[in-house]
């Protein structure tokens, strides 16, 4: 038995300054949701909770880019980011936002209860401080050089290059985010909340008393507090935020990190009145559903911050994932390399449940892993089709042709179809073994061994032959895959709500309870089945090169965007432009160069003569496309010879940014010779 009543899930508040993607899905969102709808369909109580993180600096420094208030700019996304997560269907409770009012109350709340209890140490130290825009200058707003990387870019508070957390102070030659100039130093005072006494109990607590965490949480925790904590300031100077709640802190707001974990907190006060029994009744179970970067503030700060307040229940578990990668490259919002939620709702209409078991099949639990759309089509082709759909329709297909749609009867039962049977109810207690310890890819391919089973069932009975010699026989077959298809209904809907709700209309069935999952009687006999559809579609190729296209199109514009043009050359005079002869000319033949990997040998008509031009695009143009186009050629430069072959000119190209030769022609058809000018 276990020893709670309860339990309470929160997911990672994303910050409201971009929309969300696949990233933040697999890391927090789609774990958090199958967790939260496996205890659902168990019964038990549970609370799940999120938020739109709404503070920060870079809320501030996008909405001053912009022209815009932050307020602005959180509305936008906590509107874009919201609404998207209910599409998906991830199942919350309540989605708050931390620029509430519940959440203003509550955060102060808590900050004037540690302040009251002396539960701070109050410093005043030198900080950077840009002169021209009077402002100090904490976290995001100062960059400078990663002493531990040499990374130029590194923010005070991270270098994203190493991943080392760092101090404005520790940044080899700062500079201001919003002015560019190198900061001076200034007094300032701030509330610290002194970590390195709390250094035996986090010690007692984890080190000894959470064992069980995954290794990469637990191994984060473990070098944290090896390596020494030290009190760590919780308010800035800076006009967005929660303003610091004593009488003599103006200009002054808690640390984002401070506010949002308590936005949990104010998320579950938005939700229910009773939000106490979800937080301070040791019966409540709480976990904490974060990607591995959180692991810090959700293991150490934030266990500090509800131990020093004193009324509040710790986390019982932490199961953080590492990050996920797209084809290859770190996703990244500023250099849009990611697949937009919002956008894949709008480009596969009705396939949520498709891209959340991709994402759960290729989760990174325990490494960082690698989404690729050839993955996401091959998930869908070969594992949604072909087994769960394509199980689920022949079950249907064939009650349908043979019984009208009516579930027959069980007669005699072989040893087959009782080992069948039984076989669910094995494979429920997997899922359950793997759900209880978060390992959620492992998870769903035990639920996908469900219509495994059913297919090799089906293969097995042949029951397409059996029926025009032992029809009776096949009523007992069909039975069988019916109620396997029923019982897919409960082992999948943590998984694949949408469509779990579509085969539940198939099957005429309400939803099921997870108890009943192994019961072999769930359908009864004599039900009227509804007609079928399809329950997944393939995913065709040009679907998935559309995506992939739109990527290398993101991969392009960001070499445009860091490439700088070379410099200008020297001045010529207007005589030494006009001693270039060049002309417009027709390309009449062309061919490889053998043995070359870059020429083609081109025959070009230049309105003067048909010579030939040695070029070397062979690796951007083949022989047939250049053949009938209109091309500009140098054609006084003097001839050379190039792998044996005598070269008359030379084509114009632009180079772009990556090498690649892009041919120069004129924007409309003229007569070949023309002269360009
Ligand atoms: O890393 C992030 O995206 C943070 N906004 C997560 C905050 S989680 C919680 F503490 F609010
Ligand atoms: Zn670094």
């Amino acid at each position: 038995m276990s020893k709670y009543k309860r339990t309470l899930i929160t997911s990672a508040l994303p910050y409201a300054n971009g929309p969300v993607h696949i990233g933040h899905l697999a890391g927090v969102y789609v774990p958090a949701d199958i967790y939260a709808r496996y205890l659902r369909l168990k019964g038990e109580e549970v609370v799940f909770v999120g938020g739109s993180d709404e503070h920060g600096v870079p809320i501030t420094l996008k909405a001053k880019n912009e022209g815009v208030t932050p307020q602005d700019v959180v509305d936008k996304y906590h509107a874009m980011i919201k609404d998207s997560f209910s599409r998906l269907g991830i199942s919350f409770d309540v989605y708050s936002r931390t620029s509430a009012p519940i959440h203003y109350e509550t955060a102060s709340e808590f900050f004037r209860k540690l302040y009251d209890n002396g539960k701070f140490t109050e410093k005043t130290t030198e900080q950077y401080f840009d002169e021209e825009n009077q402002q100090f200058l904490a976290d995001r707003y100062i960059v400078g050089t990663c002493p531990k990387c040499g990374f130029e870019k590194a923010y005070g508070d991270q270098c994203e290059s190493c991943g080392t957390s760092l101090s404005p102070t520790e940044l080899i030659s700062p500079r201001s985010m919003l002015s560019g100039n190198t900061p001076v130093l200034k007094e300032t005072r701030h509330w610290y909340l002194p970590l390195d006494q709390y250094e035996p109990w986090l010690k007692e607590w984890i080190l000894e008393g959470h064992t069980e965490w995954k290794p990469n949480v637990y191994g984060q925790c473990k070098s944290w507090i090896d390596s020494g904590l030290l009190p760590r300031a919780v308010t800035r100077d800076l006009e967005w935020g929660v303003p610091v709640p004593v009488e003599d802190a103006p200009g002054k707001v808690l640390y984002v990190w401070f506010d949002a974990p308590i936005g949990y907190i104010s998320a579950t006060r938005e939700l229910t009145p009773d939000w106490e029994k979800y937080w301070k009744d040791p019966e409540t179970r709480l976990l904490h559903f974060i990607g591995k970067d959180n692991i810090v503030f959700h293991c150490i700060i934030f266990p500090v911050m509800l131990k020093a307040e004193g009324s509040y229940i710790l986390p019982e578990n932490v199961p953080a994932n590492e990050f996920l990668n797209l084809e290859g490259d770190k996703i990244s919002t500023s250099r849009n390399w990611a697949v937009w939620l919002h956008e894949y709702l709008e480009e596969f209409p009705g396939k949520q449940d498709v891209l959340k078991y991709a994402l759960t099949a290729n989760a990174p639990e325990t490494k960082d892993n690698d989404f690729t759309w050839k993955d996401f089509q091959a998930r869908n082709n070969n594992e949604l089709v072909a087994i769960l759909g394509n199980f689920v329709n022949r079950a249907m297909v064939l009650t349908e042709k043979y019984f009208s749609g009516i579930v027959p009867e069980r007669g005699k039962t072989t040893t087959y179809d009782e080992e069948t049977l039984n076989a669910v109810a094995q494979i429920r207690n997997e899922i359950e073994k793997s759900l209880d310890n978060f390992r959620f890819r492992e998870a769903q391919k035990n639920a996908m061994d469900l219509a495994r089973l059913g297919n090799k069932y089906l293969a097995d009975e042949e029951p397409w032959k059996v029926i025009k010699t032992d029809p009776e026989r096949v009523r007992t077959i069909l039975n069988v895959c019916l109620q396997v298809t029923a019982n897919l209904t409960i082992a999948m809907e943590p998984f694949l709500p949408f469509s779990m709700d579509k085969l539940r209309h198939f099957l005429n069935l309400e939803k099921l309870e997870w108890q009943m999952l192994g019961e072999k009687n769930l359908i009864r006999a004599g039900a009227k089945l509804n007609p079928s559809q399809l329950l997944f579609e393939k995913i065709e190729d040009k679907e998935i090169e559309k995506q992939v296209r739109k990527l290398l199109d993101t991969k392009k514009a960001n070499e445009m965007a860091a490439s700088t043009a070379a410099p200008a050359k020297d001045y010529i005079t207007f005589d030494q432009f006009g001693a270039m002869d060049i002309r417009t000319g027709t390309v009449i033949e062309a061919e490889k160069v053998a043995k070359t990997k870059k020429l083609l040998r081109l025959k070009i008509d230049t309105g003067i003569d048909k010579r030939t031009v040695v070029s070397g695009i062979a690796e951007y143009y083949t022989p047939e496309e250049m053949v009938g186009r209109q091309v500009c050629i140098l054609v006084n430069l003097e001839p050379k010879p190039l792998k044996g072959i005598e070269s008359h000119g030379m084509i114009l190209c632009a180079q772009d940014a990556d090498g690649r030769l892009v041919l120069v022609s004129p924007a409309d058809l003229v007569r070949n010779g023309s002269e360009v000018k």
